[in-house]
């Protein structure tokens, strides 16, 4: 971990780009508004179908942190990092994704989620947006047709399209690949219709899940509107150079709330997750 962040100080650095960082304003680009007094707001997330996960298929998809305990302990105290940042920043938009396929992005989605939801002063939303390859719904056991790119196409209601978990944990998923991704995520109709179910849920906080940012357009052309993104590198896969270009890329269009390097074989905690947050490389 402490090589990764060496190189990735060092190629941030030679970018120049540190100072530029430190100018950045942390004002937020979500939107604050909407109506709704605080019963409203419940009702609204109760009214959600609630969702009571398969404990066998999310140990089986790596959900270790829906169990809570000792083993939820790393998205936990990514969790509490989390929560520092976006209370600290204003930040309510945040884009989990990674340089190239495979390296987590979904599975840590899921699991922070599920960290995050144990809080329950807090609202979560989760909303998939990697409509290629979509798999969060197969990472939490969800069978149902549910399809929330049709939400984003303003075609169908979002209520017939999310689930909700313990009352404060809503997930979008896609049962199915979507046709012109790209083009989708990039509309205004997308927008408008993420900011109104924000204005409508009220979310502390909205995650998207997405598609490698190296592999299409996809995430790269919505990165415009999130406040932050949390990059997923996996050990032994992804290299510095993916790394380095992934995270130019990103810095270019939001804020880099920090990198998490997961699949690591020797970590302390011996669960595969360990996380780094502004180590040397720039105080995000
Ligand atoms: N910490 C880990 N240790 C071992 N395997 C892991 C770990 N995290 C995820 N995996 C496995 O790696 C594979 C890819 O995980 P996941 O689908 O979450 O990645 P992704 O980045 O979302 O992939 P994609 O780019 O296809 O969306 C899955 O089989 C998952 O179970
Ligand atoms: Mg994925």
């Amino acid at each position: 971990m402490e090589r990764l962040q060496n190189a990735l100080h060092r190629a941030r650095e030679k970018r120049g780009e540190a100072a530029e960082s430190t100018m950045r304003t942390a004002k937020p680009r979500s939107g604050g508004g909407g109506g709704g007094n605080s019963a409203e707001i419940a009702a609204r997330w109760e009214a959600l179908k609630p969702f009571t996960p398969n404990p066998r298929a999310l140990q089986q998809t790596r959900v270790v942190s829906y169990f809570g305990k000792q083993q939820a302990t790393p998205f936990d105290l990514m969790r509490t990092k989390v929560v520092q940042q976006c209370k600290a920043k204003g930040w309510k938009r945040l884009v989990v994704t990674s340089a190239t396929p495979k390296c987590g992005k979904t599975t840590v989605t899921a699991n922070l989620s599920f960290s995050l939801a144990r809080q329950t002063d807090l609202r979560i939303m989760v909303i998939e947006l990697d409509l290629r390859r979509p798999s969060l719904a197969k990472v939490l056991g969800l069978k149902e047709p549910h399809y929330f790119a049709k939400v984003l196409a303003g075609e169908e209601r979002a209520e017939d399209h999310l689930v909700c978990h313990g009352g404060n944990l809503a997930f979008g998923t896609n049962l199915a690949a979507e046709a012109n991704s790209s083009e989708l995520l990039q509309s205004i109709k997308t927008r408008e219709t993420l900011q109104a179910l924000e204005e409508y849920y009220k979310p502390d906080l909205t995650i998207f899940d997405t598609a490698p940012l190296l592999a299409s357009d996809d995430t790269i052309g919505f990165l415009e509107y999130v406040d932050a993104a949390l990059l997923i590198a996996a050990a032994e896969q992804t290299t510095i150079e993916e790394l380095d270009v992934a995270e130019s890329e990103v810095s270019e269009m939001t804020e880099v709330m920090g990198v998490v390097l997961n699949k690591c074989r020797y970590s302390a905690g011996g669960y595969g997750y360990e996380y780094g947050y502004g180590y040397g490389y720039g105080q995000y």
